[in-house]
């Protein structure tokens, strides 16, 4: 049998008439540049979140740099974040000059410790990105309560998390600004690139706007540099087209997610699944913790089976960040997930019998073997 870790081409077949005929109008109105569509896109995207404004973008990167451009980061700034991320995260950061400073994360999530944040905060730290790792949300009460303490603006990056919730709160919805990307692999995903700033802040909403047209306010007139980070028509409308389906797909994945943890379960501490604790987890990654996760990964590839690592390196272990300065084990939470967690296939399309199939795979590579991880849960 085989498992993809991702399988779009079913999703297409499922939405093909909704999604061929919002490209079809784009086309029949030879309307390319922002328009009707990418407001729509924006008004929908910004309500599904609970936010009042949208800013359509080029992709998730774009969106958090955007962010940090409106807030004027830039050399001599601090901004906290997690070294367990996807590149962007800390890749925006450093883009403007700002420094990324690293808190480590907690074991059982996979985001970042909150309670590692506030030691961190110096005379110069403007902002905190915290990550909504795997599609569930960071611990943002105290996230929150920090950067109110001192200050500092929040930028959600819930590139990974549209509709997670955290104590009835959407995700992109608790911070300054939230941050969306739509690219193919994520729950809501574009037919490229695509990106989306949410914020509540109508003062913020039309800085984004104007940052992402080159700064131009009237046209043509710039009394700030921006860039060309315009969310592009098409791309607008074909995730206009999708959303409607986006709850069921992300229940299809929850039911995924709950069927894995029935079958990996009794594995002791051969096998960690993922904790859930926030109310809505969005399983855009089913990601379980396992310590000889390169062999199990290889065993699995041999049974047809896709699956990931992310992320193999953390961002303080990168070699473009090694200027500032962080040896291994700085910070161990990280470096451990970067070796032990793998993605398993949890799509919305996936049948019973292929979960079936992975979870004997991972029971079958695991006879014999007995290595242990137990970590506890941390949310109060
Ligand atoms: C956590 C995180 N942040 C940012 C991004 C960047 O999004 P994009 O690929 O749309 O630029 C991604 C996407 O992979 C992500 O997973």
């Amino acid at each position: 049998m085989n498992v993809p870790l991702l399988d779009l081409k079913s999703q297409y077949a499922a939405i093909k008439d909704d999604v061929n005929a919002a490209i079809a109008e784009v086309l029949e109105s030879q309307h390319f540049i922002l328009g009707p569509q990418v407001t729509r896109c924006e008004e929908a995207v910004a309500a599904y979140s609970g936010c009042a404004y949208g800013v359509g973008v080029s992709s998730g990167s774009d969106a958090l740099l955007i962010s940090l451009m409106a807030e004027g980061i830039g050399p001599g700034d601090e901004v906290i974040t997690t070294p367990y991320t996807f590149f962007a995260t800390a890749g925006a950061i450093a883009r403007l000059g700002a420094r990324p400073v690293f808190v480590d994360i907690d074991p059982v999530t996979y985001n970042m410790d909150a309670r590692q944040i506030e030691p961190k905060v110096t005379s110069r730290t403007r902002a905190i990105i915290p990550v909504h790792l795997y599609g569930q949300m960071a611990d943002m009460d105290p996230i929150m309560r920090v950067a109110g303490d001192h200050g500092l603006v929040v930028i959600e990056d819930a590139a990974q998390a549209i509709g997670a919730e955290y104590k009835g709160r959407r995700a992109g919805s608790m911070g300054h600004y939230g941050c969306f990307s739509f690219f193919p692999s994520k729950n809501l995903g574009a037919a490229g690139d695509g990106g989306m700033v949410v914020t509540n802040d109508k003062e913020r909403a039309e800085k984004l706007r104007c940052l992402r047209g080159h700064g131009s306010k009237p046209k043509y007139y710039h009394k700030t540099i921006g860039g060309n980070f315009r969310l592009d028509t098409l791309q607008a409308a074909i995730v206009l087209a999708k959303l409607p389906y986006l709850d069921g797909w992300t229940a299809a994945r929850q039911q995924n997610a709950r069927r894995y943890d029935q079958l990996l379960a009794g594995l002791g501490d051969h096998v960690t699944c993922p904790a859930v604790v926030c109310e809505r987890h969005i399983f855009n990654q089913y990601v379980i913790r396992v310590p000889r996760r390169n062999e199990l990964q290889a065993y699995l590839k041999e049974k047809g089976i896709g699956t990931e690592v992310y992320y193999p390196v953390p961002m303080h272990r990168q070699d473009c960040f090694a200027p500032l300065g962080h040896t291994v084990g700085a910070f161990p939470e990280s470096e451990r997930a970067a070796n032990e967690t793998l993605a398993l296939p949890v799509y919305p399309e996936l049948r019973a019998d292929q979960a079936e199939y992975v979870a004997d795979s991972v029971r079958g590579f695991l006879a014999g073997s007995a290595l242990a991880v137990s970590p506890v849960a941390v949310y109060a």
